[in-house]
């Protein structure tokens, strides 16, 4: 019974859709194809009606026929503003207009601008002048010679508004007797939405009332549009309207902020302001002018919910200088302004407070943001996260690239370094007299922190010590301390690894003068006798690079003659440098080019005969009497000038157009002096590990930076002048002729370690920076290729005879001491070749 039941069912749902589908086809209205066309895209209508008037191929054209090809208006080009700030209308926060008069300018005004000037963007100080004299030391002074009073205020933003109004954010404008807390007004401001008006201040005291009351008698002419709005209407007396709406002023006596908006539109009503501020209260001429220009209700003593404290010191009050029983007034650490201050020196001790109260906040900030992170790093979120690692904000010790980029730890005691510098020249070095401290203050610091670690413990020794410096983290240091555990017969060592580390400080840009590449060098060319073939060569070199190609250079020779030689005629031993300088200065003489030279004399004991390869293994061209150079100087600068970049060269080295340019933008007057460390080239021609190569770049195999050769330096000869001048009275005596030399050179007192024109920089401790840095196109060791392929050798062997000892050891520059030689080759290649000499020995067996 039941299945016909379910298949009739079945049929019957067959049927009754059939039937609604004929029914439905039979009711729907024809048009509704145009409906549904309707919601066709109003493009694909468009083309098929071009489909259905022009046929399936139909392929749109552009008509160009008659039509201008170029867009009518020329494309204006956009002037962009020069900096990014006023392009986007970034502005600075806080002005300060500080009104003050001549006679506080030296007290209030000056300890004003003292505690508050360099907190904030901008600070200028208003007084009434009849003419502003200019020898005050402080600056930021606008005078107006005005004097009516009540214009004042007036004047203060008319010129705000005409300077300043598109640069500052918000104004405040206070007399000199209020001391800001700049930081806590900062905070503040950067709280507040800038796109309001602000009217904010500490409403003033009933006491001023009267005065209004009076003000307002005077004026009867004055009536305020708003006075039934205020919000401070007292209820119970209904008072004159005028008179209510004075009341809600802000007051000048604890300084008023306002909005650039505000001071816009008081500046468009200033006629109207000026005519109704004339009360003898500026708080009332400004509260009355901010009101009619910009419908602020009144003082905003709250806004955004940022809130501005002042704090009226009570000057009765005998103990209103002690600060520790103000400091306990909650309303006193708020304050943003404090007044009246009554002395200059308050204005210091409540910097001092409000200074360490930042401090400590800052401090307290420091330290709770350092627990969480701790929490956090021992809590649930793995530390690859979050990163967090020993000590807190420092980088991570970076990782090298390579094996040759692994820094190194450096073995220490309290006074020695093993292995110093990397490259062994020593095993063992001092450390220097910094290095000392600076270890004997870490160890101190590791003591401190091991007794607190371990109270029971004592310390006995340092059993060693590590440090390694990271340029992108500072230096780390491992101290080994032994530490002594009970006394006596139970003694016990302990030994106790800690880490220390010094990060580097914070990176500072060091803003530094504009120079350019053009200006003119005077290169000073200094050559003993020995040297001339040499200097010869360099004054070819001068010649192709400087000469030939206009660069604005001068070339001063400078010779040191022997005391008995011959300084004219035949016998001249600079007679071909000077007749080739001549034969230059007249060929180039259109291109304003020259070459000139001055004589010196050198001292008796300083005149014997060198032969070429005597000094030619010092890293120097002075060989062992580097102080000539400041002769050399002292005497040559005369013929410059003071305002002229000096490079002082050396007959030795080869040189590139680009290190010039390097010369004269590092080369800034008054500010840096630049002592580049070239690029010693191994003498190839000689030791046969090297190919002599001019136009290679600097590698190991070539060559070596050689920061002992301090030959060449570049600076301004006013800088130099001012620092020998500092020099002068300790014992480093400036030269004025050539008899001074020895004088000079034996100077008994002489600074100590001041061997070259550096180290007398460095010395003089002098306001100018030095820049050392090295110079790939400045190459040393030219002189030496020159004297081998001359067919010249370089000193070998050991003297034999003990006469000739300390000669010998002259020449081979093995005198111990500060002279510096030139390697021959690099350890790899030297011990290349011992491992081949020994293997040809083991051969020889
Ligand atoms: C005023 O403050 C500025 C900025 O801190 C400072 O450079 C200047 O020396 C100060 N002037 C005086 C006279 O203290
Ligand atoms: C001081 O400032 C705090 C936080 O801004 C505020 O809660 C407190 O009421 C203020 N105290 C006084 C006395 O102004
Ligand atoms: C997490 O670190 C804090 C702060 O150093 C410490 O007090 C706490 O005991 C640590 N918790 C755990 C589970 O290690
Ligand atoms: C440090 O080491 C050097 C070289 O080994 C040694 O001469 C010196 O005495 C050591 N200094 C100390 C304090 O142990």
């Amino acid at each position: 019974m039941r299945r016909p039941v379910a298949s009739l069912n079945r049929n019957h749902y067959f049927v009754i859709g059939l039937l609604l589908g004929l029914v439905l086809s039979f009711y729907i209205p024809q048009d509704i194809w145009e409906l549904v066309q309707q919601e066709e895209c109003p493009q694909e209508a468009a083309e098929n009606l071009l489909i259905e008037r022009f046929g399936q191929d139909f392929e749109p054209h552009l008509n160009l026929i008659n039509k201008p090809l170029a867009a009518k208006k020329p494309v204006k080009n956009v002037i962009r503003p020069r900096y990014y700030s006023s392009e986007l209308g970034i502005r600075e926060k806080i002005f300060i207009a500080v009104m003050t008069s001549q006679e506080h300018i030296n007290t209030f005004a000056t300890a004003f601008n003292r505690t508050t000037a360099h907190l904030v963007n901008k600070i200028k100080f208003f007084i009434y002048a009849d003419s502003v004299k200019a020898n005050y030391k402080l600056k930021n002074i606008v005078g107006f010679t005005d004097t009516r009073e009540s214009r004042r205020p007036f004047h203060v933003i008319k010129y705000i508004a005409d300077n300043y109004l598109d640069d500052y954010d918000y104004f405040l404008m206070v007399p000199d007797n209020v001391y800001v807390d700049a930081r806590k007004l900062n905070t503040l401001l950067y709280h507040m939405s800038i796109t309001f008006d602000l009217y904010m201040g500490g409403t003033r005291n009933d006491n001023n009332h009267d005065n209004a009351k009076q003000q307002q008698q005077q004026y009867p002419n004055y009536h305020n549009r708003e006075g039934g709005q205020d919000g401070n209407d007292n209820a119970g007396t209904p008072p004159e309207p005028v008179e209510v709406s004075d009341r809600n002023y802000c007051s000048l006596e604890a300084g008023i902020l306002l909005s650039s908006s505000v001071i816009r539109k008081m500046r468009n009503n200033l006629d109207r302001c000026v005519r109704i501020g004339i009360s003898n209260d500026h708080s009332i001429n400004i509260g009355r002018c901010v009101k009619y220009a910009s419908h602020v209700s009144g003082c905003q003593e709250s806004f955004q919910g940022m809130q501005q404290y002042s704090y009226a010191l009570n000057i009765h009050d005998r103990h209103r200088k002690d600060l520790s029983a103000l400091a306990k007034e909650q309303a006193f650490r708020n304050a943003t302004t404090v007044y009246p201050v009554q002395s200059p020196e308050d204005f210091y001790r409540l910097h001092a407070y409000y200074s360490k109260h930042h401090l400590d906040l800052v401090q307290e900030r420091g330290y709770a943001l350092e627990q969480k992170s701790y929490r956090i790093a021992n809590g649930s979120i793995s530390n690859k996260i979050l990163e967090i690692r020993w000590p807190l904000g420092v980088p991570p010790v970076s990782t090298p690239e390579t094996r040759h980029d692994i820094l190194t730890w450096q073995l220490l005691n309290s006074t020695h370094s093993y292995l110093p510098h990397g490259n062994a020249e020593h095993t063992v070095a001092p450390l220097s007299r910094i290095e000392a401290i600076d270890f004997a203050k870490v160890l101190e610091i590791g003591q401190q922190y091991a007794a607190l670690k371990h109270p029971k413990l004592s310390f006995h020794s340092l059993h060693s010590a590590y440090r390694k410096f990271d340029a992108t983290r500072g230096m780390d240091y491992q101290l080994h301390l032994n530490l002594q555990e009970g006394s006596g017969k139970n003694r016990r060592l302990l030994l106790k690894r800690f880490e220390v580390v010094k990060p580097l400080g914070r990176v500072e840009v060091v803003p530094s003068p504009y120079v350019t590449e053009s200006t003119r060098i005077a290169i000073l060319l200094p050559s003993f006798e020995h040297q001339v073939p040499d200097a010869l060569e360099f004054v070819d070199q001068y010649e192709q690079i400087c000469m030939h190609n206009q660069d604005n250079t001068f070339l001063l020779l400078i010779f040191l003659y022997r005391l008995d030689s011959p300084s004219k005629g035949d016998d001249d031993p600079f007679k071909a440098l000077k007749t080739l300088a001549l034969d230059l200065s007249s060929k180039y003489k259109t291109d304003g080019s020259r070459i000139a030279w001055v004589s010196i004399r050198l001292p008796e004991h300083m005149s014997e005969s060198i032969s070429p390869e005597d000094w030619i293994l010092y890293a120097s061209m002075y060989g062992p009497r580097q102080l000539i150079s400041l002769a050399v100087a002292d005497l040559a600068l005369p013929k410059l000038g003071l305002d002229s970049l000096v490079l002082l060269a050396t007959a030795g080295m080869a040189f590139k157009a680009d290190f010039l340019n390097r010369v004269r933008m590092n080369t800034i007057q008054g500010f840096q002096v630049y002592a580049p460390i070239g690029f010693q080239m191994y003498p190839c021609r000689w030791a046969h590990y090297c190919k002599e190569c001019d136009t290679c770049d600097v590698s190991q195999s070539s060559g070596y930076f050689d920061r002992h050769n301090q030959d060449v330096i570049a600076f301004y000869s006013r800088d130099y002048v001012q620092a020998r001048k500092l020099l002068h009275p300790q014992g480093l005596p400036i030269i004025r002729s050539d008899l001074d030399i020895e004088e000079l050179l034996l100077a008994p007192n002489r600074p100590e370690g001041v061997t070259s024109i550096l180290d007398m920089f460095v010395a003089a401790q002098h306001t100018v920076h030095i820049l050392r840095g090295v110079e790939p196109n400045l190459r040393f060791g030219q002189n030496v290729r020159n004297h081998l392929a001359r067919g010249g050798s370089l000193p070998t062997g050991i003297s034999t005879g003990d006469a000739d000892a300390e000669a010998a050891d002259t020449r081979r520059c093995s005198k111990p001491g500060k002279a510096h030689c030139i390697h021959l080759a690099s350890r790899k290649q030297i011990g290349d070749a011992i491992i081949r000499y020994e293997d040809k020995s083991i051969l020889h067996k």
